[in-house]
C-alpha cells in the first residue's frame, strides 16, 4: 500500500496533509526518513512513524452497537438519523456499515464493520446463524403459535419462512417472548406474528449466533468486539 494512503487511512490526515508531513521529513519507515509519498509499504512488516510515534495499521474494524429506536440501519440518509451518527468519530476513517438491518423502531445488537466478506457470511441464510430477539406482542401467545413457528409460516407475500424457535416468557394481553430465526427478511419477526394475528409492539435483538449483546452497553453505546467475539465471527468466514 502507498505510504500516503496508509497514513490517511489511519486518520493521520488528508492525503494532502500527509504529503506535507512527508515533505517536512516527519515520516520514517523502518527508521529511515522518507520523502516519497508514493513509496510502497507493507503494513504488516514495515514500521511507520510520524513525529517518532509509531502508526498502528488496522485494516478492519468490528463494532457492536446497542441500537436505540429512531435510527435507521444505513450509512447516509437525507432525512433520518443513521446508526453511523451514533459511533465515535474516530471510526469514520474505516467507513463502517451495518451488517444487515434492524428496523427504525427495533433496538439491540447491531454489528458494524468494513469487512464485506464477514457481513455477507453473517446474513447468509446458508450459514444458519440464529438471531434471537426479545419481543412484546399484543395478544396471548400460545403453544399453537410455537408449533406454527416451528413448522415455518407463510408470510403476507407468500414467502414460506424457515422454522423458528419461539419461547413464551409470559402469555398475557401483552405477551413477552424470545424468538430465534435464521433468516432476515424485511420485517420478518413482525410479519411472522402478523401471520398468526398478533402485533409486535417492541422488538430488541439479543444475539447473533454466539455473539450476545453486551449488557453493559446502554442504548446508543458501542464498542469494538473482543478477541473471542471476533474469532467467533471470523470462524463463520471459513
Ligand atoms: N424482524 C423485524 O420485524 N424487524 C427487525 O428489525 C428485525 C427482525
Amino acid at each position: 500500500m502507498r505510504l500516503d494512503k496508509l497514513l490517511s487511512n489511519m486518520g493521520v490526515g488528508s492525503r494532502k496533509d500527509v504529503k506535507g508531513l512527508i515533505k517536512k521529513k516527519f515520516v520514517t519507515v523502518n527508521n529511515t526518513v522518507i520523502k516519497d509519498s508514493s513509496l510502497y509499504v507493507d503494513p504488516e512488516k514495515d514500521v511507520v512513524k510520524v513525529n517518532n510515534e509509531p502508526v498502528e495499521f488496522q485494516q478492519y474494524v468490528y463494532i457492536m452497537l446497542n441500537k436505540p429506536s429512531e435510527y435507521i440501519s444505513a450509512t447516509v440518509d437525507n432525512r433520518e438519523k443513521t446508526v453511523i451518527d451514533l459511533l465515535p468519530v474516530n471510526y469514520n476513517k474505516f467507513n463502517p456499515f451495518p451488517i444487515g438491518r434492524l428496523d427504525k423502531d427495533t433496538e439491540g445488537l447491531l454489528l458494524l464493520t468494513n469487512d464485506g466478506d464477514l457481513a455477507h457470511q453473517l446474513v447468509s441464510p446458508k450459514k444458519d446463524v440464529g438471531k434471537t430477539y426479545y419481543a412484546k406482542v399484543n395478544g396471548y401467545v400460545t403453544d399453537d403459535d410455537i408449533e406454527t413457528f416451528k413448522k415455518g409460516i407463510t408470510l403476507d407475500d407468500g414467502y414460506q419462512s424457515k422454522p423458528a424457535d419461539l419461547v413464551i416468557m409470559d402469555s398475557a394481553s401483552i405477551s413477552e417472548v424470545k424468538i430465534t430465526i435464521t433468516e432476515g427478511k424485511f420485517h420478518q419477526v413482525k410479519r411472522m406474528f402478523e401471520a398468526v394475528g398478533k402485533k409486535v409492539v417492541y422488538l430488541k435483538r439479543l444475539s447473533m449466533g454466539e455473539l450476545q449483546l453486551d449488557s453493559n452497553l446502554a442504548l446508543g453505546e458501542s464498542r469494538e468486539l473482543t478477541k473471542d467475539e471476533l474469532d467467533y465471527c471470523l470462524s463463520l468466514k471459513k
